[in-house]
């Protein structure tokens, strides 16, 4: 089973949007998918609940006793996280996947809680890039704003611990698509094509790292 945790500890970075859009992806291209939503607040279990069964399946893992019942057929795993995950339920999560992707929304804000956040990360005992291999997104992207090329700079610049660069994959536009979507417990992989054609187009290199051995450590 492959594992891909979707962490970010700020709030509202776009965490579940991802989650979820990563696990229909993967559903659609004929994957047996189970998302785990590891947050009290469980906007991934939501979008579950609201999910037709006519769409490609997805199934839950759902926490008992404090450990994640993963169905046994799954291929893969995807974790959503809650806000705050420091410390000893950093090193947990990282531990339980190969593959991390961390959205980081276009906001002084959001740019120096991904700056705080990645200094704890790379502190971390072990050399994180031979465990896990870690990627990030922007996302809310609004093109043509200062902000947006000050977060691309920011992003693109980060090094990994060895010296080596820690992949920026794309730029996920702010839309609308992604809210229809969600409060219909779909992804944009499942709305009009007519409609998403850029988003998907924005999604395209993230997908081809999550489907290369690039996001897999060795
Ligand atoms: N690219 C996007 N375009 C528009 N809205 C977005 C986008 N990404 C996330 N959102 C919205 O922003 C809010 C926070 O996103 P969410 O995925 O719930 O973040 P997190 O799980 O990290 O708290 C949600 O209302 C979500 O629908
Ligand atoms: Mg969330």
């Amino acid at each position: 089973m492959r594992t891909i945790l979707v962490l970010n500890p700020k709030g509202g970075s776009g965490k579940s949007t991802l989650a979820t859009n990563i696990a229909s992806y993967f559903s659609i291209s004929g994957k047996k998918v189970t998302l785990a939503d590891c947050d009290p607040q469980g906007s991934s279990q939501d979008w579950l609940n609201v999910r037709s069964d006519k769409q490609s399946p997805i199934n839950n893992a759902v926490l008992a006793k404090g450990s994640l019942q993963i169905p046994q057929e799954t291929d893969i795993l995807i974790m959503d996280t809650p806000a705050g995950v420091t410390d000893k339920r950093l090193s947990k999560f990282l531990s339980q996947a190969q593959t991390m992707v961390m959205p980081v929304i276009a906001s002084p804000i959001d740019i120096r809680a991904a700056e705080r956040f990645l200094d704890e990360l790379f502190s971390l005992k072990g050399s994180i890039n031979n465990k896990i291999k870690i990627a990030t997104v922007a996302n809310r992207v609004r093109e043509d704003t200062l902000i947006a090329a000050k977060l691309e700079y920011y992003l693109d610049k980060l090094k990994l611990p060895d010296g080596k660069r820690l992949p920026f994959m794309t730029m996920l536009r702010q839309s609308q698509n992604y809210i229809h979507a969600a409060e219909r417990g779909l992804s944009i992989f499942e709305l009009p094509p007519s409609k998403t054609y850029y988003d998907r187009e924005q999604w395209e290199p993230l997908l081809r790292w999550l489907n290369s051995s690039k996001s897999l450590p060795k």
